[in-house]
Formats: C-alpha cells, structure tokens, sequence
C-alpha cells in the first residue's frame, strides 16, 4: 500500500516537474524573441547616437550584452568582435538554459526511473486502484503528446531543409564575390604584365616604374592565389559542415519520430519491457536533443549577431569597429587617390594615342621625314575616345569616335603591309609593328580604366560593403528565420518526447491496474458488484 502511495507520488512529481521544464523551455523561446524584436527597435536610435561620434563604434552593442560566465557573470559590452573570447563564452552563455534543463532532467528522470523500477521489482501486485478517469486522461494526453512529437519532427524536417537551402545560397553567394574579385584581380595583373611591355616608338616606361609595376603585380598575384586557395578550401570545408549538419538532423528528426511511433504502439499494446527499454533510449536521447537546443539557439544568437554587426559596418564607414580589425580596408582618401591616379594614367595614354593618330598616322608626310613617314595613305583613322577630360571628369564620346573597347578591332583594318624596307607596300596608315605597340598601351589604357574602380573599391571595402548589405538584405532574414525554425523544432521535439516518455509509464501502470482489476473482478464477480457504483 505504502509502495503504490510513494509510486503514485513519484508519477505525480515527475509529471509536475516535466510540466515545469516546458513552461521555462517555452518561456526562453519567447524571451529570446522579445530581445530581438527590441534588439531591432532600438538600432534605428542607436545608429543615430553613434553617427555623431565617429572614434570608435561597438558593433551589435544592444544584442550582445550577455552575461558572461568568463567576467563573474557581469555584462559583456565589447560588441560583436568574434577575436575576443568573451564575445563567444558570453553567446554561449545563452545556451545555458537548455543545457541545465538537460540535465535537470537527466538526473531527475533517473531517478524517478530508478525509484519506479525498484518498486515495481519489490512491491507486491495487489490492491491497485483503478480509475477509469486516469486511465483515459492518460491515454489522451499520450496520444496528443504522441501528435505533438510528430508535428515537432516534420517541423525540424522542414526547418533544416530550409536552412540547408539558404546556408548553401549564402555560401555560394559569397565564393561567386570571392570568384568574382580574384578573377578581377587576375585580368588586373594581365593588365599590368602589358604595360611593362608599352613600347610605342621605342619609348619604353623607366626601369622604376617597371619594377613597382613587377611589385604591385607580384601582391595582386598573391592576393589573387591566396584569395582563391582559401575560397575553395573554406568552401569545402563549410559545405561539409552543412551536408553533415543536415545528415545529423534528419537522422534525429526520424528517430524521435520511430521513438515516439513505436514507444506509442508499444505503450498502447502493452509490451512492457521494450516500452522500459524504450524510456531508457528516449530519456538520453532527449537529453541530447535539449544539449542540441542549446547549441542552435547559439547559432541563432551568433548570426543575428553577425548580420546586425554587418549592417551597422556598413551605415558606419568612418567608425572604428571589430570588423576592421579583420578586414584590411584603407580610408577614402588612400582609395579615392588610386582611382584618381588610374583615371589620370588612362587620361595620359589615351592622349599620347590620339596625339599619335593625329600628328602621325593620319598625316601624310614626304618620304625624307623619316621615322615618321612610313608610306601611310588611304582613309583617316577615326578619333580615339579618351573616357576623361584633363580635369579627369567624364568625357562624352562625340559619335564616330571608336571606344576603348573597340579600338583594337577598328585599327587592325588600318594595318598595312611592310616590305623589307619597314615602310608600308599596300595601303594603310599602321605598320603591324606600330599597331602591335599602340594596341599594347591602349590595352593598359583600357584595363586601367576598367579596373581601377574595382581597385579602389577593393581597397576601400565598398565592394565588401556592398556584399555585406546584400548579405543584410537577402539572406539574413533566411539564416534568422531557420536557425529558430531548428531550435523551436528541437524544442518541441524534445519536450513533447519527454512527456510521451513520462505517459507511457503512466499509461502503461494504468493499463496494466486495468487489466488488472478486470482479472480480479472476473474471478470475485461479488467484490466487483460490491464496488460498483
Ligand atoms: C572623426 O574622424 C576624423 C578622421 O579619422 C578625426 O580627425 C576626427 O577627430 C574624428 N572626430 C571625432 C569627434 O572623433
Ligand atoms: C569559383 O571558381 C572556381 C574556379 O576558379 C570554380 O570551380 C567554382 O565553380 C567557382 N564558383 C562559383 C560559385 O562561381
Ligand atoms: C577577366 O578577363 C576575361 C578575359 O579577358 C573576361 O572574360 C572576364 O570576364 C574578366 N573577368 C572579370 C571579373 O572582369
Ligand atoms: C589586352 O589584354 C588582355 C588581357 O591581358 C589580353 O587578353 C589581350 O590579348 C590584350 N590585347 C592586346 C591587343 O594586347
Ligand atoms: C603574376 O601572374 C601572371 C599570370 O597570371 C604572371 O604572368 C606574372 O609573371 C606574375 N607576376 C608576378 C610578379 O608574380
Ligand atoms: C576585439 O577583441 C580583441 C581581443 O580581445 C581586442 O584586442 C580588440 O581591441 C577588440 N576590438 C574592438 C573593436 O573592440
Ligand atoms: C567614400 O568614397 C565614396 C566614393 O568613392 C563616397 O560615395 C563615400 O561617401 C565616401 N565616404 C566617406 C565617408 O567619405
Ligand atoms: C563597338 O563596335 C561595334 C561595331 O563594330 C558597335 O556596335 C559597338 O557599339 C561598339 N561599342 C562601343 C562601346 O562603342
Ligand atoms: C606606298 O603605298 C602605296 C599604296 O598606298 C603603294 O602603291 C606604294 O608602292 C608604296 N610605296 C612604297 C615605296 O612602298
């Protein structure tokens, strides 16, 4: 008696206490909300008091003041700086919930488990008491718990599909603006290998120039190799993450859902020992899933944190903030004064070329004003296109002006042939040696052109600035929205096989009272008649 008494008080209290781990697993689900929606409410003020100094800006400031178990629990308020180590125990940190209610329930369901083993093992089987009330209310709830398992696995199912989908986006993303930038980088220092070969009528650029030209090209190179090599690697690496992450999920998503099934069947049937075998795999399994809640609800918190972090890098280009600390961006100024000087080197070539069509191919000269006759005749060639002015602002080709880009094409129709004596034999107003060396120059004029945006951009980080905000505004929205998706999944999972778990011990007590007291009342029809109502 005083066995089914402490029996029934431990049911109770393990019903109470799973009751009470819902309730705070749903209480941090909705905290974490709360301090998002806040966290965005107050960018707008925050961004605006920050603009007005420009020293030095704590990124993500509002969002990342967690308490960090490294610093006694105080308040972390370094910002999003992913080389500080506190930023991450303090992220960490917030798993914490899930991981005690983890263990919480490890322990405690342990030994609700060993408590109920041992009475069942000791006590003898006599006098239960049988409630038709209990009995039904507990298969109710274990069907409806069994519902909500299911749901909580297609959930997490969907949940990572979509995450796997926009993780991979976001990735491919980013490698197509790596791809694209070493490519670049590449045809710059293409470029630049023509330049050291400009030689128009045996004018040559200095030995220094040179050499600063075989430096710069040597870091484009490197940078290029470097950017590319860590690109493909980096990539590999994350996209096996992912695949093995999404593996890892789908497998749990199918376990809890056979758990829930067949620990429901088996519950249902009465196949008490694999339904304790089965309580004994789902309570580890469910420890596991709550450790994986936490884990993702890090996730979660580290990428808001990242994406509130790129967008406040972007609204604040003179700040000093973490991200600078890992992106080598030079100030305005330094970039402006590259592109300045591209557009002026580009002015200057294209000048020399024009003056060259004019003063010399386009000119018929006696045969004594040797070099510069050379037998040129037929059509004029048309003007060169220079893309500036000489106080470097945009020039407008007037029409029949050939464009940069064309201007190799248009002059190869031009080029006459040489006879021995190196001076045109057919008509035409280049030799082939002349064309090969305008071409080389207005090839640099050309790639100068454009590719020295690119450069200064690349230096300034407007091109990372502008992936950034195509990051903020296309796939942040996703990796947020996914990452709750997962842990919410998890969450629901978890709790509702941790109850399914508690009602099938419950369930099957009340079915075993059940057939129990049938059996009983079958063989003492007089004591049944006597108890009935
Ligand atoms: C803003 O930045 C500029 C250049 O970095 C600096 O000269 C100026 O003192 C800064 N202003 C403030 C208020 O910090
Ligand atoms: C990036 O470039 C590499 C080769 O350089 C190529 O294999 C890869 O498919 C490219 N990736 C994207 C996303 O364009
Ligand atoms: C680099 O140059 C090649 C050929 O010159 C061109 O096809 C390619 O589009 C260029 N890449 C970029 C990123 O400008
Ligand atoms: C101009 O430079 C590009 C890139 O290096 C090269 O592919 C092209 O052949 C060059 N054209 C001439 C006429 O030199
Ligand atoms: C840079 O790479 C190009 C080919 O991409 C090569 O021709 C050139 O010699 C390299 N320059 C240096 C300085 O490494
Ligand atoms: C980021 O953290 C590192 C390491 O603690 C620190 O040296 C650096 O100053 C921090 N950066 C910012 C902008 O706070
Ligand atoms: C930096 O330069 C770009 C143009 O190159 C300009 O749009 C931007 O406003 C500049 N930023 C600052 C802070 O001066
Ligand atoms: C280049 O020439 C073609 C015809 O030869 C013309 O259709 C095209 O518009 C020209 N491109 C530029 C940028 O002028
Ligand atoms: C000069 O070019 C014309 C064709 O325009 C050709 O007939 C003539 O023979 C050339 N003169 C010499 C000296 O090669």
């Amino acid at each position: 008696m005083l066995c089914s008494r402490s029996k029934r008080v431990f049911v109770l209290v393990c019903i109470l206490s799973s009751f009470l781990l819902v309730a705070t697993a749903t209480s941090i689900t909705e905290e974490e909300e709360g301090v998002e929606e806040w966290g965005t409410s107050v960018k707008g003020r925050f961004l605006a008091e920050e603009n007005e100094l420009n020293s030095s800006l704590i990124l993500a400031a509002k969002r990342t003041k967690r308490k960090d178990p490294d610093e006694n629990f105080k308040l972390y308020t370094g910002g999003w700086n992913i080389s500080n180590t506190h930023y991450w125990t303090s992220v960490a940190y917030t798993a914490a919930p899930f991981i005690t209610i983890a263990l919480i329930w490890f322990v405690f369901f342990g030994i609700c488990t060993f408590f109920i083993c041992v009475c069942y093992c000791c006590c003898s089987r006599r006098s239960y008491g049988y409630s038709r009330i209990a009995y039904a209310l507990s298969l109710i709830l274990l069907i409806l718990f069994t519902i909500a398992a299911i749901v909580g696995c297609v959930f997490l199912y969907t949940g990572q599909g979509k995450f796997h989908a926009s993780t991979s986006d976001t990735l491919d993303y980013v490698v197509r603006q790596a791809n694209f930038t070493s490519e670049s980088l590449r045809n710059v220092s293409d470029y630049l290998n023509a330049a050291k070969k400009v030689d128009v009528q045996s004018i040559v650029l200095p030995s220094d120039v040179l050499s600063s030209i075989d430096d710069i090209q040597g870091k484009i190179n490197s940078s290029a190799t470097t950017l590319s090599t860590k690109t493909m690697e980096n990539q590999d690496k994350i996209q096996d993450v992912l695949d093995n992450m999404r593996l890892a999920l789908i497998i749990i998503a199918a376990v809890m859902l056979f758990l829930a099934f067949i620990g429901f069947l088996l519950s249902i049937f009465g196949v008490q020992c694999l339904v304790y075998t089965l309580v004994i795999l789902g309570w580890i399994l469910v420890t596991g899933t709550f450790v994986l809640c936490g884990v993702f609800l890090v996730l979660h918190n580290v990428v808001g944190d990242t994406c509130v972090a790129m967008d406040q890098w972007v609204q604040n280009p003179t700040a000093h903030t973490a991200l600078d600390d890992i992106l080598p961006c030079v100030d305005n100024a330094t970039a402006r004064e590259t592109l300045t000087r591209t557009k002026l080197v580009t002015y200057q070539l294209a000048n020399l070329l024009d003056s060259a069509i004019n003063n010399m191919a386009n000119r018929n000269f006696p045969p004594q004003a040797r070099p510069l006759y050379y037998n040129q005749s037929g059509p004029l060639m048309p003007k060169l296109c220079n893309p500036f002015n000489a106080d470097l602002s945009d020039h407008q080709c007037q029409p029949g002006d050939v464009h940069l880009s064309n201007a190799t094409d248009m002059w190869k129709s031009f080029t006459c042939q040489v006879g021995a004596s190196g001076i045109c034999s057919t008509q035409g107003r280049l030799t082939p040696k002349l064309y090969t060396q305008m071409a080389a120059a207005l090839n640099v004029s050309y790639g100068l052109n454009k590719y020295g945006p690119f450069l200064a951009d690349l230096q300034g980080c407007d091109f990372v600035r502008s992936t950034f905000t195509d990051i903020e505004r296309d796939h942040c929205p996703g990796l947020k929205r996914y990452t709750k998706w997962i842990y919410a999944g998890l969450v629901v999972v978890s709790t509702a096989v941790m109850l399914s778990l508690v009602f099938w011990i419950i369930y099957a007590r009340e079915r075993r009272h059940r057939v129990y007291t049938k059996d009983y009342n079958a063989m003492h029809p007089e004591a049944s008649r006597d108890k009935a109502p």
